[in-house]
């Protein structure tokens, strides 16, 4: 949520602010500003909307110090004003996260004679600092104060105005690195903000500030002991972040899908199943476990509750993170808590691990950003290696969550003896072949199938999804995928609890797409098919090949191959991905950068 940047050094302070704030564009994208220094002054340029809009508006000069900011709302509505960089006496700041306790901050601020413009916690914050710079006279004393008396998330860049030589930068739960270059340093909310300059970088840890001079950085403990910090290269995946001749970063990302797959399972299985034993976290010490995530993360959790209760014969509830920390949940050391997040940041998420650890359980995450809070808080991690998804709405890092689950719903089946070596062998040859399949599916003959089904939906304004079991758990993900881009309202349902309520809204032309890839529950859920059917409904069957047969319920089909039951659920998800696709592009929306969201959402 809201992407900073900072920079120190050459001349090119300007360029470096734009293009960095471009690539962070998506975490948060209603509002964007600058400040940066030319000829010893300070200037702040902001503007309501898109980065364009910002750079419009930017007078260009030489500069070789600035900040700047892409915002997502949480204080105050997306406009000018409320944008950052806020600044309140000799302090301007950007800043990522929230300020729990700003409203008290803000009266006893405003009883010292603060003004405020806006509404937002950040200028508080500013103000905060300025008092306490005015008191100490010392930025390091006013910063290790400030950290003190603020609660909640920051990740801070900040410039004092006596000292044009340094920039500030802070964080305590919100992401934030420090880019190193040759005679300038950068400070960035993620990777893609710096990589065109940089391949070295150091995280800071919450609490810890850093000073940034052109040539220099000191680092700091919060008490204001400097300490060294290890430097890090970012990986290869990591470099990868244009859209490589796609028109939208979804649909590249979409066919990065057969890659994501081989990369993220393949160093699982090298060595047979000695590998997969070897690689992953003893699962016998736990007798439940518990996933947890937010949206297509939970939703990627549903699929993995199905696949480890029916292969590994193990019991797992899934929690919405956001619910986790109000239920009374069953925890203790035999549970193991599995957080799944792609951007490893997501705060409910975060906070549901760390509720997790007071009550005893051990945790694992399955994370897709290296270093990340939730990678660093978990006992264990497996990485899904997606490379860096840029896309609001996630399709490759779903893919790989979803594939890293189901190599833990083996892994425990070996173990628990549940499931005989020749399956074992069936299943990593499916693994093996089901790149291909990926890409035969994402063929151009099955996308003009999905592009002519997206022609009959998008002017719709309700689509429901229908599935039971682990196709509902699909559902919902292809539910969510579809209105998060395409706006239109639509729902997933278990096809059997449909007759109890939500049937009422089926009526002629209703558009409804069932998926039925689980041979167990097939001919229950076309039962449910007729029932919709006959009451008007448009229906689109999603199955596979050996499921299809010749029904006379369906308008539309869309066939995937079958394969093992542990790997159905990762190659069914892609046509429903390609159709949210599809009717978003006919309803002319903003695909990667949809309404109102953001990408990483560090807000709880
Ligand atoms: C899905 O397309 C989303 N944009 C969203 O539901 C996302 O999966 C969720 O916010 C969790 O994010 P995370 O994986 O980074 O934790």
């Amino acid at each position: 949520m809201c992407g900073i940047i900072g920079y120190i050094g050459k001349e090119r302070c300007q360029d470096v602010l734009i293009n960095g704030l471009k690539s962070l564009e998506y975490r948060g994208y209603d509002s964007a500003g600058i400040a940066y220094v030319t000829q010893g002054k300070l200037f702040i340029t902001k503007e309501q909307g898109k980065i364009n809009n910002l750079e419009n508006l930017v007078k260009k000069t030489k500069s070789s110090l600035g900040i700047g900011h892409t915002r997502w709302a949480t204080h105050g509505i997306p406009n000018k004003i409320n944008s950052h960089p806020h600044k309140q006496g000799k302090i301007t700041i950007v800043h990522n996260g929230i300020i729990e306790n700003y409203d008290t901050l803000k009266k006893d601020l405003l009883q010292l004679g603060y003004e405020f413009t806006s509404e937002t916690d950040t200028e508080v914050a500013a103000a905060l600092l300025d008092k306490l710079y005015k008191e100490t006279n010392n930025i390091e004393k006013a910063i290790v104060l400030f950290q003190k008396e603020i609660k909640g998330a920051y990740a801070i860049g900040l410039i004092v105005d006596d000292d044009y030589e340094h920039l500030y930068a802070l964080k305590k739960a919100s992401p934030l690195i420090i880019g190193l270059g040759d005679n300038e340093n950068y400070i960035a909310s993620d990777v893609p903000a710096i990589i065109q300059y940089t391949s070295k970088y150091v995280t800071l840890n919450d609490g810890e500030f850093a000073k940034i001079s052109k040539n220099d950085i000191v680092y700091y403990r919060s008490d204001a002991k400097e300490i060294k910090k290890k430097v890090n290269i970012f990986d290869n995946d990591e470099a990868s972040c244009g859209k490589n001749g796609y028109p939208h970063f979804m649909l590249k990302e979409i066919y990065e899908e057969p890659e994501t797959f081989k990369n993220t399972v393949y160093p699982y299985i090298e060595n047979g199943s000695t590998s997969l034993l070897e690689k992953m976290p003893d699962f016998s010490k736990y007798d439940k476990i518990i996933i947890t995530g937010c949206g297509s993360a939970m939703h990627a959790g549903l699929v993995g509750k199905s696949l480890i209760e029916e292969c590994a014969n193990m019991p797992v509830l899934v929690e919405i993170a956001s619910e986790f920390r109000y239920k009374k949940l069953f925890i203790d050391d035999k549970t193991l808590v599995i957080a799944i997040s792609q951007s490893g940041e997501t705060a409910d998420t975060l906070a549901a691990v760390n509720i997790a650890k007071e009550k005893g359980a051990d945790t694992l995450g399955i994370i897709n950003r290296k270093d990340s809070s939730i990678a660093r808080a978990t006992k264990y991690v497996l990485y899904t290696k997606a490379g860096m998804e840029i896309a609001v709405a996630t399709t490759k890092a779903y893919l790989a969550q979803v594939s890293i689950l189901s190599l833990i719903a083996l892994n425990i089946a070996m173990k628990n003896k549940q499931i005989m070596d020749s399956e074992i062998q069936e299943i990593f040859e499916n693994m093996k072949k089901l790149p291909v399949q990926i890409d035969a599916l994402l063929s151009n003959q099955n996308e003009s199938i999905i592009k002519n089904i997206a022609h009959k939906l998008y002017n719709h304004d309700h689509i429901f999804f229908i599935g039971r079991n682990i196709d509902y758990a699909l559902c919902m993900e292809g539910s969510l995928k579809l209105k998060e881009i395409s706006y239109i309202h639509s729902d997933a349902y278990p096809a059997g609890e449909l007759k109890h309520g939500t049937i009422s809204l089926i009526e002629k032309d209703t558009p409804v797409i069932a998926v039925v890839t689980d041979e167990k529950i097939a001919d229950k859920t076309i039962s449910n098919i007729k029932e919709v059917k006959s009451r008007g409904a448009s229906v689109t069957l999603l199955t596979n090949d050996l499921l299809d047969k010749d029904y006379d319920c369906t308008d539309y089909k869309i066939i995937v191959p079958n394969v093992h039951k542990l790997l159905e659920p990762i190659i069914a998800i892609i046509p429903l991905q390609l159709l949210a696709y599809y009717v978003a592009i006919l309803r002319g929306c903003d695909i990667d950068q949809p309404k109102n969201l953001a990408k990483s959402v560090t807000v709880e």
